[in-house]
C-alpha cells in the first residue's frame, strides 16, 4: 500500500527504512525519505507506521 502518493513511497519501504535507520522523529525520517514533502497528507500515517515499526527494529547497529 502507498503511504505517500505524491512520492510513491510504500509502507514496505517506510518500514524498512525505520527498521534500518531507527529515526527518532518524523523530521529525521524526512531526511531519509521524501515523505510529506509535497501535499503533506501522508505525514500522520507515516508517523503512525514509524511508531508501530520502531519496537521491531533490531537492537544492534550495522557496521560498514
Ligand atoms: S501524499 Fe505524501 S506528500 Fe502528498
Amino acid at each position: 500500500m502507498y503511504v505517500c502518493l505524491c512520492n510513491a513511497i510504500s509502507d514496505k519501504t517506510l518500514r524498512e527504512v525505520v527498521r534500518r535507520y531507527q529515526p527518532k522523529s518524523i523530521q529525521q525520517l524526512r531526511k531519509l525519505l521524501p515523505v510529506g514533502k509535497q501535499c503533506g497528507k501522508c505525514l500522520r500515517l507515516a508517523h503512525d507506521i514509524m511508531n508501530e515499526e520502531l519496537p521491531n527494529a533490531p537492537l544492534y547497529k550495522e557496521i560498514a
